[in-house]
């Protein structure tokens, strides 16, 4: 899997992997702690670095750079961006995580839309059993994206992400093959 595969198509929105041209945009929607990060920790990275884990992130499983971006099919805005990852060393997690940058076009389902395609990505690929994602707690956009989509609450992780000056309880969400496929039976959202 990887961020230079073929763009994914749905009714709305093609998400693609990012290009040269759309980094300051996708920069600056990093930067802005109130935009990707109400809910989570926040991390001011250099341009070059930035640039720089995008070009790796292809290659590596544990990227948590972009993989795509969302562009809306209409008339071609970049609306936001979307990444998985696999972070532990033993069980076979793959976490999706999203980001709707353009403000202004939230809560018109394109995150719905937008995870749903890259669910069905991943889930492409024959050995991943299951697609997880992790939230916080008061994060209640990304905790009805997720349950809207058909991905259940397995637990609370207490105290597990310090942002914003303390400690926060995280959910942890999990969506199984089958339970997708039940769902989208012709692989989409
Ligand atoms: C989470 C996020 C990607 C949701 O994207 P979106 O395009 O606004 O979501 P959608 O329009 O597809 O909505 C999905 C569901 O969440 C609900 N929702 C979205 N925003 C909401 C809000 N502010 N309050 C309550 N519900 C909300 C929608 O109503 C919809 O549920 P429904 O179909 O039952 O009505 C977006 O809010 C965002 O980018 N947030 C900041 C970054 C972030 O927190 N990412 C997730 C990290 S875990």
């Amino acid at each position: 899997m990887s961020a230079a595969e073929s763009p994914l198509e749905g009714p709305r929105l093609r998400l693609r992997a990012p290009r040269g041209e759309d980094l300051p945009l996708l920069f600056d929607w990093y930067n802005d702690p109130e935009l990707v990060a109400p809910f989570d920790r926040f991390s001011v990275d250099t341009f070059e670095g930035f640039e720089r884990a995008l070009a790796e992130a292809p290659g590596d499983p544990g990227s948590l750079a972009p993989r795509y971006v969302l562009e809306r099919k209409e008339d071609g805005k970049l609306l936001g961006f979307v990444g998985h990852y696999s972070a532990h060393p033993v069980l076979s997690l793959t976490d999706v995580w999203y980001v709707l940058g353009e403000a202004t076009e939230r809560r018109k389902g394109y995150g719905q839309e937008a995870v749903g395609l890259l669910v069905t990505h991943l889930f492409a690929t024959p050995r991943l059993a299951r697609v997880g994602a992790t939230c916080d707690v008061a994060n209640l956009p990304s905790v009805r994206l997720l349950e809207r989509l058909g991905f259940t609450r397995e637990g609370t992780l207490r105290r597990s992400l310090f942002h914003h000056g303390t400690w926060h309880d995280v959910h942890y969400y999990g969506l199984t093959r089958e339970e997708w496929t039940a769902k989208a039976p012709a692989g989409g959202s």
